[in-house]
């Protein structure tokens, strides 16, 4: 009996290759870059699930193009690369990899705070440069952590996680979200605040929503405005929830006092762009959750979500349990029960 064909659309830790392997008949796309979108189309059409990435772009015109597809399993706790009502409507079960990253991504954040605050990306320069001649009393003089305030914009897994290394900074925290968190309020001592007071208030503003219609360019040249002329914005969710431009501008023209970034719009940012070479800006290449062990264990789940797809199963982590009672029923089984 046939084994089901799926395309994993780029190298994933062999935690997970190794289960789909074993069942699956995989094309697998060995390239460094990701595959263009005709490409990913010409590779998936004759699949029956797909391990995509967040650089891929799943859409109905992708879904249609596949008739066989059951299943996208996503390697990445964002979905914003996938149209899940789409997918929904025609019966393709989608899964992402939440929970396993959280924490690795919330300690990333936390050091992207840290690095920019205390200004040891300048500090690296300044030795690697051959600049260091003497102890200085004003050298690279940086903002404290401890007991300064941390924004939240968003508090779901990550942001509950950055909030808790921040009260070990005996930092005060205010949080901004769609919903109120009284629980963790009261056994956290988070402080719930608008949009607004967040801006105003926070020493460090830390982006950890998902990218939506409501939250794209969230933090704009009026978002800016309302922030402390040191404040600094640490983001590790999507790009676009950040107006690239107005923050160039804000930092250009001192509104605010820096910004860490882990993702931005567009990536990849060449080295050439103004924010790539701003002292009170680090950029780096998409990479909170990457440490060994999480990416193993993203590998791990997008494998067990890719099986139970094909096996017409509620994933595990699944974003559209709905459409397992619509699944395509057209289609011929053309492999065993996995
Ligand atoms: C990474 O950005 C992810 O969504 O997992």
């Amino acid at each position: 009996m046939a084994k089901p064909k799926v395309f994993v659309t780029r190298i994933i830790p062999e935690g997970g290759l190794k289960v789909i392997r074993e069942y699956c008949d995989v094309d697998l796309w060995v390239e460094d870059l990701p595959p263009s979108y005709e490409v990913l189309l010409e590779h998936s059409q004759a699949c029956d699930g797909v391990v995509s990435l967040l650089t891929d772009r799943i859409d109905a015109h992708f879904m249609d193009s596949c008739p066989q597809l059951r299943v996208v399993s996503n390697f990445a706790v964002g979905f914003d690369n996938i149209d899940i009502p789409s997918a929904t409507n025609r019966g393709i079960l989608v899964g992402h990899t939440p929970g396993v990253l959280t924490e690795t991504t919330a300690d990333f954040a936390f050091a992207l705070l840290m690095s920019l605050a205390r200004r040891i990306p300048e500090g690296i320069e300044y030795v690697r440069n051959d600049q260091w001649q003497t102890w200085g009393p004003m050298l690279l003089m940086g903002q404290d952590v401890h007991h300064s305030v941390l924004g939240l914009v968003g508090l779901g897994r990550i942001g509950v996680e950055m909030a808790k290394r921040a009260r070990g900074f005996d930092m005060r925290v205010l949080y901004t979200d769609m919903y109120r968190r009284e629980d963790l309020e009261a056994s956290m001592g988070l402080e719930y605040a608008s949009f607004d007071d967040v801006l105003r208030s926070a020493d460090f503003i830390s982006v950890h929503t998902p990218l939506t219609a409501e939250t794209r360019h969230l933090l704009s040249k009026d978002a800016f405005s309302k922030m402390k002329k040191t404040a600094i914005v640490i983001n590790t969710a999507r790009g676009p929830i950040i107006d690239t431009e107005a923050l160039t501008e804000a930092l250009q023209n001192g509104v605010i006092g820096g910004a860490a970034l882990d993702v931005i719009d567009p990536e990849p940012l060449r080295a050439d762009h103004p924010l790539v070479n701003m002292p009170n800006c680090i950029v780096v290449p998409h990479i909170a959750s990457a440490s060994e062990t999480t990416r193993t264990h993203m590998a791990e789940i997008a494998a067990y979500n890719l099986l139970a797809g094909l096996r017409g199963e509620k994933l595990p982590n699944g974003l559209n349990p709905e459409a397992v009672g619509t699944l395509r029923q057209t289609l011929p089984r053309t492999f065993e029960v996995l």
